[in-house]
């Protein structure tokens, strides 16, 4: 079921759109301005919050900023008098998925929510349909990828989700095994009970029972209070045991006995406890080799392995490197838009990585995965002084590597290609002859600009300027859209009917 958060401070407006909600059965809350919208936001998963764009206390756009902060996925729409449309299309540019504007009638409100059930980041949370390059889900994160390894795992969260078995994720370090963790928790039924995570790995290996069981007080030399364990805190929810390949065996046959029957002892106590707990397990060892060393049981790895998720590690799929650059680039442009002037609406100062850098990030063969990406875009963001990351503000390693992998000759030819000089470049082929100049250079950068501004032009058109449509019918991705609209001066608002 749905569930909505109404942030205005106008008390009837927020009993009729409570009305209009709850006709659908939809589950409502309600926040008279920002400041108690956002504690709400801090202990409720919502599929959906409605924002007044002028409120005492926090105004929509500040609380708007800070939501997204939280949480960039969250699905927010602002409600506006007439006179606000203006703040309400810079809310779009910060995130917002639309505005209604006053008074909000039962069929526009309903139109709005179909079409985003259809469509968007509430069809992915509510998971309605199989993802296509992003998983969207609570908790703060996101999950983008194009290649067809990293479908299959959106594939497989989505069915997961829909069910209550344990599952168990494996692949090396840094490849987003506790991301999809919560992803599956955060798209089931469970997603608004908690999600507890217990690193199996970095527990002394005499505490890992109580830690995960709890203990009576007194049950052990130091155990001056009664403790309350893992297994208790995420009853309802999910409990993600990371690190599982390190989990020594007498937990291990407690563990086993959980999953079979849903019941454990506490430490030092003789009453059984019962918990409804999801189990889902993580681990980048190789399992099998540690059931076959006598490490891990098998009873205990055929159980988890019901439903065994692996994740390509990213030299596997490259296909991934350039939406994972994208992705990095607008978190971190988000992250310094807000630790430079919060609440500010300005583009990012990086807008993309250039075509050298992201041959160069292809090339190189992340043994950290993701994480090592991370680290590369952060790294990247504090050298570069253009606003697109390019080479010499990668790691000298990676640019070794990619020195390596291309010939000195092949470099050259790229860079020529890049800085659209080279007037010798060999047009054998003819592809390139209708986009020469007069003066035979080839200029990539200036003709892609000119395609793009057209492209956009023709959208805006097309659609009578409505970003949502454009968005969907063009495969840009909203953010994409605003920044490139804003890169050439194009105004929605000119295109409207
Ligand atoms: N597909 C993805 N899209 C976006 N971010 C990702 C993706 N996969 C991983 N990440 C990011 O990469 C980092 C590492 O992911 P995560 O911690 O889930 O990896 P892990 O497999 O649990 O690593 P470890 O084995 O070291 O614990 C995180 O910051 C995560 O947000
Ligand atoms: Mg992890």
């Amino acid at each position: 079921m749905l569930k909505f958060l109404i942030v205005d401070d106008d008390e009837i407006l927020r009993f009729s759109l409570r009305k209009i909600l709850e006709s659908r059965s939809y589950l409502v809350d309600e926040a008279q301005d920002g400041v108690e919208a956002l504690s709400k936001v801090d202990t409720c998963i919502y599929d959906g919050i409605f924002l007044d764009v002028n409120m005492p206390n926090m105004g929509g756009l500040e609380t708007l900023s800070r939501i997204k902060e939280k949480n960039s996925s969250t699905f927010c729409v602002m409600l506006t008098a007439y006179s606000n449309v203006e703040d309400a299309l810079e809310a779009m540019k910060m995130g917002a998925y639309d505005y209604l504007e006053k008074p909000v009638t039962s069929q526009k409100l309903f139109s709005l929510i179909d079409d985003a059930l259809s469509t968007t980041s509430m069809v992915k949370m509510a998971g309605y349909c199989a993802p296509k390059t992003e998983l969207d889900f609570g908790g703060g994160r996101s999950m983008v990828g194009e290649s067809e390894g990293i479908k299959r795992v959106f594939d497989l969260v989505y069915k997961l989700a829909l069910v209550d078995s344990s599952v168990l994720i494996m692949g090396e370090s840094g490849t987003g095994k506790e991301l999809v963790a919560r992803a599956l928790h955060f798209s089931s039924a469970r997603k608004r009970q908690p999600f507890v995570v217990v690193n199996c790995g970095a527990i002394p290996e005499n505490l890992v029972e109580s830690e995960l069981f709890g203990h009576e007080r007194g049950a052990f030399t130091g155990a001056d209070k009664k403790k309350i364990g893992k297994f208790q805190y995420a009853n309802g929810g999910t409990l993600f045991l990371d690190e599982i390949g390190d989990m020594p065996l007498l937990a291990q046959v407690k563990l086993l006995r959980v999953l079979q029957e849903g019941r454990f002892t506490p430490v030092g106590s003789n009453q059984e406890v019962s918990v409804d707990v999801r189990i889902i397990a993580a681990t980048n060892k190789h399992l099998v080799k540690l059931v076959s060393q006598g490490l891990f049981r098998a009873d205990l790895f055929y159980r988890l392995n019901v439903f065994p998720i692996i994740l390509p590690p990213l030299r596997e799929r490259v296909k991934d490197i350039k939406s994972l650059c994208h992705y990095l680039i607008d978190k971190f442009n988000m992250k310094e838009k807000h630790t430079k002037q919060p609440g500010g609406l300005t583009t990012g100062r990086i807008q993309d990585i250039d075509y050298l850098a992201l041959k160069a990030l292809e090339s190189y063969s992340w043994p950290g995965n993701i994480r090592e990406l991370e680290n590369v875009v952060e790294h990247a963001f504090v050298l570069e002084t253009g606003s697109q990351i390019s080479l010499k503000s990668l790691p000298e390693h990676i640019r070794e590597n990619f020195e390596k992998v291309v010939s000195e000759k092949n470099i050259q030819t790229l860079e020529n290609i890049k800085d659209s000089s080279d007037k010798a470049y060999d047009t054998k082929s003819g592809i390139f002859t209708s986009f020469m100049d007069d003066g035979g250079g080839l200029d990539f950068i200036s003709m892609k600009e000119q395609f793009e501004k057209s492209f956009l032009i023709e959208a805006l058109r097309r659609y009578k300027g409505r970003i949502n449509q454009i968005a969907l019918s063009t495969n840009i991705t909203k953010m994409t859209l605003l920044r490139k609209l804003d890169k050439y001066g194009l105004d929605p608002k000119e295109f409207y009917d």
